[in-house]
């Protein structure tokens, strides 16, 4: 029997039941499967792959093209989460027509089932156009990584009572709109708590704190896939950089001193040499 690719509206059931809602980016094939068989629910591949992937010091370059292929590669990796992809900078922001083609092919070529735009009042009328036309939205406010050059930096957004009421009646501008979640990025913990109690859809929290109906992670940053990198609110699952480096280390130095490959490691025109050598070469 063919498994079933987790819902939005699965998602949503979970927010009514207090279920919390686990979520991590991925952007490759390999790094979706192993997401698949940890039982996370919802993957996001998000633009932070212009960062982690790409090696870009923000996620502005990130293209249509980029964000397709990625998630084509995540969805044959991936068979039950939810997969939502991001859509990048100035692909939906010029007109909801343009907004609507570039979602479509997330969709279509990219085979993701919801797609991700940033930020609130100012783009609810597109997210209304996308969710018009069938499509489910998932929106991003607090700090929208792609305002950078606008915000001078990535911080905490909505600290004062002015900007944090502001980042909440961005929060009900797309809940209006149709949005089925919205991610909450960056903001204080207060601030988080009282926005998902006031939204009916799920708030997945990216450095917002305890109160969310759900976290999201870049992959990269939790598992310490970058020894010079690592934001206070990923957490530190593993260290991963330093294992990866050691081992590549010793296949480097195998490969120097001549002990890779081994027989057993190789192959021969009479295959019983290799049965040999692992009786008497591991
Ligand atoms: O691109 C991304 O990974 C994101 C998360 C930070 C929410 O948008």
């Amino acid at each position: 029997m063919a498994i079933r690719r987790i819902t939005t509206h699965k998602i949503q059931q979970m927010k009514r039941r207090g279920e919390p809602i686990p979520m991590v980016t991925a952007y490759d094939y390999t790094a979706a499967r192993i997401v698949d068989a940890s039982g996370i629910p919802m993957i996001l591949v998000g633009d932070s792959m212009g960062h982690v992937v790409l090696g870009h010091d923000s996620t502005i370059p990130v293209t249509v093209d980029d964000i397709v292929s990625a998630s084509a590669a995540v969805v044959r990796g991936a068979t039950k989460p939810l997969i939502v992809a991001d859509m990048p900078f100035l692909s939906y922001q010029i007109d909801a027509e343009t907004a609507l083609r570039n979602a479509a092919r997330l969709i279509q070529e990219g085979g993701a089932q919801a797609v991700k735009l940033e930020g609130g009042k100012t783009v609810a009328p597109i997210v209304r156009r996308l969710a018009d036309a069938g499509l489910a939205v998932m929106g991003h406010i607090g700090l929208t990584p792609q305002h950078v050059n606008q915000l001078g930096g990535y911080r905490v957004q909505g600290k004062t009572e002015s900007t944090a009421n502001k980042v909440l009646e961005d929060a009900l501008a797309l809940q209006e709109a149709g949005a089925f979640a919205i991610v909450l990025e960056l903001i204080p913990v207060e601030l988080a708590k009282k926005i998902t109690e006031t939204l009916d859809i799920p708030t997945i929290g990216i450095g917002a704190g305890v109160h969310c109906d759900g976290q999201v992670q870049v992959f990269h940053d939790m598992l310490g896939l970058d020894p010079d990198f690592r934001p206070r609110h990923s957490g530190k699952y593993a260290d991963l950089a330093p294992i990866i480096e050691d081992a590549l280390q010793r296949y480097g130095d195998d490969v120097r001193e001549g002990t890779f490959p081994t027989d057993a490691q190789s192959f021969f025109s009479d295959e019983s040499r290799v049965r040999e050598s692992s009786t008497t070469n591991e």
